[in-house]
């Protein structure tokens, strides 16, 4: 079913921050191309937003899976006006014992995966006349954390990859923002969180003493789409409660 605002696709759409996403943009009156690897999508309980969203197979690490997804998208979705790169991964090591194959990992699915499915896309952005990507970092792309150092490294290079898109593809009426969150609350890691040390740890931490919800992130992400801002493009955007500017 085309729709008249055209088609987002969303990475990673099948849970967390992904799904609450995809949901947002769905209420906001897109066509929502869900690209998940199991062929999940997230669940609505509305038949309306199940309506609007199209769930498309596609491993992020596979380029012509990717491709084929983002065709599909903007066939089927009446154009692709829009792309959330959220798929990622986070593991943990000490530096010193980080094996070179994790750390390609990580780099693979958090930052080569993010440039590549942006430049598939272009061609269908640019047929849309323009459209906004948004890539999901984190505000550890500005941090030194211990054990962290690939998945840093990994978020600090989405932030480079914004800001070289937006400046190379702005004439071409493309925007790309990085929205980069901090310690946020999704089902998986609701218990851990939600109690225990890690809890703590973050009530210390964290200025407005809890994290953040998968909501406040995809609620951020649909008002990038809704405003329309002209003028924003290339900027990192934290969405972390001020934990990355604390003392
Ligand atoms: N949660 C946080 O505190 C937090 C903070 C800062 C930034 N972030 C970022 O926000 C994004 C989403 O995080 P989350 O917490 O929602 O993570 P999550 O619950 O672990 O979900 C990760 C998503 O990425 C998908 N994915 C992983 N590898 C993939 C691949 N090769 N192809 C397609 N999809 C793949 C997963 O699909 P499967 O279900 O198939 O595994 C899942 O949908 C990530 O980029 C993460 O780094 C999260």
């Amino acid at each position: 079913m085309a729709n008249a605002k055209g088609c987002i696709a969303v990475t990673g759409a099948n849970r967390g921050i992904g799904a609450a996403i995809a949901l947002a943009l769905a209420r906001e009156g897109y066509r929502v191309a869900c690209l998940t690897r199991g062929g999940g999508t997230p669940d609505t309980g509305d038949a309306v937003l199940a309506e609007r969203l199209l769930t498309l197979r596609c491993d992020v690490l596979d380029e012509q899976s990717v491709r084929a997804a983002l065709a599909c998208a903007a066939e089927e979705g009446g154009g692709l006006v829009g792309l959330v790169n959220n798929a990622g991964l986070h593991t943990t090591a000490k530096s010193a014992e980080l094996a070179t194959a994790e750390f390609e990992r990580l780099m693979a699915i958090n930052a080569t995966a993010v440039f590549a499915a942006a430049r598939e896309a272009h061609p269908h952005l640019v047929r849309a006349g323009g459209g906004l990507i948004v890539n999901i970092g984190s505000f550890f792309d500005k941090l030194g954390v211990k054990r962290n150092l690939a998945y840093c490294a990994s978020k600090a290079a989405v932030g480079a990859i914004t800001r070289c898109l937006a400046v190379e593809w702005a004439r071409d009426n493309i925007r790309v923002v990085d929205v980069a969150p901090g310690y946020i609350l999704t089902d998986l890691n609701r218990e851990v969180m939600a109690s225990g040390p890690l809890r703590s740890y973050l009530e210390g931490r964290i200025p407005r003493g809890e994290p953040g919800t998968a909501d406040e992130v995809a609620r951020l992400v649909a008002a990038l789409y809704r405003e329309d801002l002209r003028f924003l493009s290339g900027e990192t955007i934290y969405i972390d409660g001020a934990q990355g500017i604390a003392h």
